[in-house]
């Protein structure tokens, strides 16, 4: 059997995960005795990711649902096709199972990506499969999960703009897991792999790309700074123009792989597109570049 120290460094490597070596323990902890697990934290913060590499880590047969404000009870649960209803009638045939009833079924892991967005009505759906591990589909039968059945939920913190507080209820029934922004370090390393970032100048744009994502969280005039993805798409933009040296370069890629990731505060008379330039500008000056 493998101790908790060596699951998570085959989870890191085997899915390219940079760091989280304690999220990812207490993780394992909570899987050792068969708990939900839901991943709290700001976009980019690597959610997905591993919410990704834990459910095919111990169930490589998993269901996925993304979430959104229109998610209804038979997106999660299932329903009859009508056509095959009139055909067949209400019998195991016309049932398209939704992933929630074959992962129960099949003892997989049922994997809910941005569980906030989903209405409360379908929220419920979720609460006795959780809780008894029965799953009612009338006029069908009554699912009784395999005792392999588990979640994972991903989430944004309730403070996050645009994001609806899932039910005290459904919370009851996970384990938190919080996912905090990485260590500078540790960004640098995810741009550099997620951006294929392997010539010599990748360390390089990697870090300043980092720098500036990393300016973006503290400027002032900044509500919400840049996630991750911000970098790793400058970076990307970046190393695919004529000159990397230059800072108008720069200043125009940033602004279009950071725009729509910021949202100033109120009340800033500056655009964004200034208050971006204005960071990366002090970024470069900062820098080894040029
Ligand atoms: N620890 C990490 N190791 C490797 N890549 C990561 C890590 N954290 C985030 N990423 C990468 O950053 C991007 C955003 O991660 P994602 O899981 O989609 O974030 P979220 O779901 O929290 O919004 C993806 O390209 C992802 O692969
Ligand atoms: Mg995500």
């Amino acid at each position: 059997m493998l101790n908790a120290s060596q699951i998570v460094k085959e989870i890191q490597s085997k899915y390219k995960i940079i760091g989280r070596t304690e999220e990812l323990k207490k993780i394992i902890l909570a899987r050792s005795v068969d708990k939900n697990l839901i991943i709290e934290g700001q976009v980019g913060t690597g959610k997905t990711r591993i919410a990704k590499a834990i459910s095919s880590f111990y169930d490589t047969d998993f269901a996925r649902i993304d979430c959104s404000e229109e998610t209804l009870p038979h997106n999660l649960v299932g329903y009859f096709d009508p056509p095959l209803v009139i055909s067949k009638g209400y019998q195991e045939d016309s049932y398209i199972y939704g992933p929630l009833a074959s992962s129960m079924l099949k003892g997989g892991c049922l994997f809910i990506n941005e569980i906030n967005r989903m209405p409360e009505s379908t929220q419920n759906s979720l609460l006795t499969a959780l809780d008894e591990g029965i799953l009612e589909i009338p006029k069908l039968k009554t699912i009784k999960a395999h005792s392999k059945f588990f979640t994972i939920a991903t989430q944004n913190p309730a403070a996050h703009v645009g994001v609806t507080v899932i039910g005290e209820a459904l919370k009851d029934r996970f384990i938190w897991i919080k996912l905090d922004f990485q260590p500078s370090e540790e960004e640098v390393l995810i741009i550099k792999q997620e951006a294929n970032l392997d010539n010599l100048d990748g360390e390089k744009i990697a870090q300043l790309s980092q720098q500036i994502i990393h300016h973006s969280r503290n400027n002032r005039s900044i509500q919400r700074g840049s996630s991750i993805r911000g970098a790793i798409d400058l970076a990307q933009l970046i190393s695919k123009t004529e000159e990397i040296n230059s800072s108008k370069n720069w200043v125009n890629t940033a602004i279009m792989a950071l725009y729509n990731k910021v949202e100033l505060e109120d009340g800033v008379t500056s655009s964004k597109e200034e208050i971006i330039a204005d960071i990366v500008l002090s970024a470069l000056n900062k820098s080894d570049f040029q």
